[in-house]
């Protein structure tokens, strides 16, 4: 947003909305939003967890369908780029993450990937017996670091990553962060904890999930060895769509993937009995891909088109300074706290907020049609897609947030069910 259209905390409504409509219409990205399916009477805040619909998604997949699989058969692997998607949904992938060509491969969960990462990070140390996590990562960051230790006889150290200096030494042999913390929205110094880490002799291993598709990431400026990532958050490429590896040009030759599927191997159609890895980033594949999946990606990473990361950032930390700006001035009454750090080199592309009655009110919001989503115990997680989201629908959202707390309508007995998914 603007300096000018910035909400002062005396601004009444209409002019909070005046403000915001002026940041949209000056805003050089706003011809993306045509680019999605977005449903009449919802503002999404939830990109962060499932990425709208790209409009280009459902011709790719009704294609996919009737003329690729329907009528071309198992032709579609030649004929149709099939066997090529995991390296070219890859390319694409690469080019929004600051990697040059021929690093990333397209495949599998985040969950497999880390697998993958962390245990070829491991192997290219051998000797040391120590692998750092963030204590408070994602779930299955700390499971599968875990697992990893097991299988490696690793000790796993959890730690706050503001303690890496002091944890990292000569046993370390690989440390594992998401750049972006998925409860707080805080970002990581990427170029410098890379830096640190490779002065302990250690391999670094981020966790994209996040940051890919949100905010500028350069992953060869910043000499990453691996990285992995998803599809389905801010690429959009649907539910369950498949995750992504980055491995350094400089870090493949001899690196040691545990999951040695057919897919991997320099000459698949061989059909070897010995497994040979591909001098390529194709080593890291594994299996047959999900095909209809990553044809989904690989349309919907078409909405990035044109539309500078540089310009994506701006848009977004804007839109995180506007709800953040809201909450200061509006919603700490109703003991709302920002939970997200508010420098903005610290900040990713959410915003979380504490609040009591989280859930309630995160539930009483999507009855209003404003979908953001509860992390537990405490916390209300806004999500900020920049490539669809406007200064309005954060206004909007804020608004009926603020509605919702005044009114107390988040009290009524049907928002306090806990659902299955939230
Ligand atoms: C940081 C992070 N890593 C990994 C995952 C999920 O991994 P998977 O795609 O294997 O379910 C998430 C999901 O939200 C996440 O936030």
């Amino acid at each position: 947003m603007s300096s000018e259209a910035r909400p002062v905390p005396s601004a009444s409504r209409p002019a909070l909305r005046a403000a915001a409509e002026v940041a949209d219409q000056t805003d050089p990205i706003a011809f993306a939003r045509q680019r999605f399916t977005l449903p009449a009477g919802v503002i999404y805040l939830d990109g962060n967890s499932l990425g709208a619909m790209p409009a280009a998604v459902p011709a790719a997949m009704a294609d996919a369908l009737a003329r690729q699989w329907g009528a071309d058969l198992i032709t579609s692997w030649n004929g149709n780029g099939w066997w090529q998607l995991p390296a070219s949904v890859g390319a694409q992938i690469g080019a929004l993450l600051g990697a040059g060509a021929g690093q990333v491969l397209c495949g599998d969960s985040t969950s497999v990937q880390l697998f993958q990462a962390l245990t070829a990070a491991a192997r290219a140390r051998p000797g040391r017996d120590v692998l750092i996590t963030d204590g408070s990562s994602f779930p299955t960051d700390q499971y599968i670091a875990d697992s990893v230790g097991r299988l490696l006889g690793l000790e796993v150290r959890r730690i706050e990553p503001d303690q890496l200096g002091a944890a990292l030494d000569e046993r370390t042999a690989a440390v594992s962060f998401s750049l972006v913390d998925y409860r707080t929205g805080e970002l990581l110094d990427g170029e410098a904890i890379t830096a640190a880490v490779h002065r302990a002799g250690a391999v670094m291993v981020w966790d994209l999930c996040h940051a890919a598709g949100a905010l500028p990431v350069a992953l060869d400026a910043w000499q990453v060895d691996l990285a992995v990532g998803c599809g389905y958050k801010y690429f959009n490429g649907g539910p369950g769509a498949p995750a992504f590896i980055y491995v350094a040009e400089g870090f493949r030759a001899g690196l040691d993937l545990p999951l040695t599927g057919w897919h991997g191997h320099q000459s698949p159609f061989a059909l070897e009995q010995r497994y040979q890895p591909a001098a390529t980033i194709e080593r890291a594949r594994i299996g047959t891909p999900p095909v209809l999946s990553m044809l989904a990606l690989q349309a919907a990473l078409t909405a990035f088109d044109g539309v500078s990361i540089a310009a994506l950032r701006r848009k977004s930390l804007a839109l995180t300074e506007q709800i953040i700006a809201y909450a200061d001035e509006r919603l700490a009454r109703y003991d709302v706290r920002v939970r997200t750090p508010r420098a903005p080199e610290r900040r990713g592309s959410q915003v979380a907020l504490q609040l009591p009655h989280a859930l309630e009110v995160s539930q009483a919001l999507i009855a209003r049609g404003v979908i953001g989503d509860f992390r537990a115990p405490d916390l209300l997680r806004l999500g900020v897609a920049p490539l669809y989201l406007r200064h309005v629908d954060v206004l909007e959202a804020m608004q009926a947030l603020e509605d919702v707390l005044a009114s107390g309508a988040h009290l009524a007995p049907e928002f306090a069910q806990r659902p299955a998914v939230t």
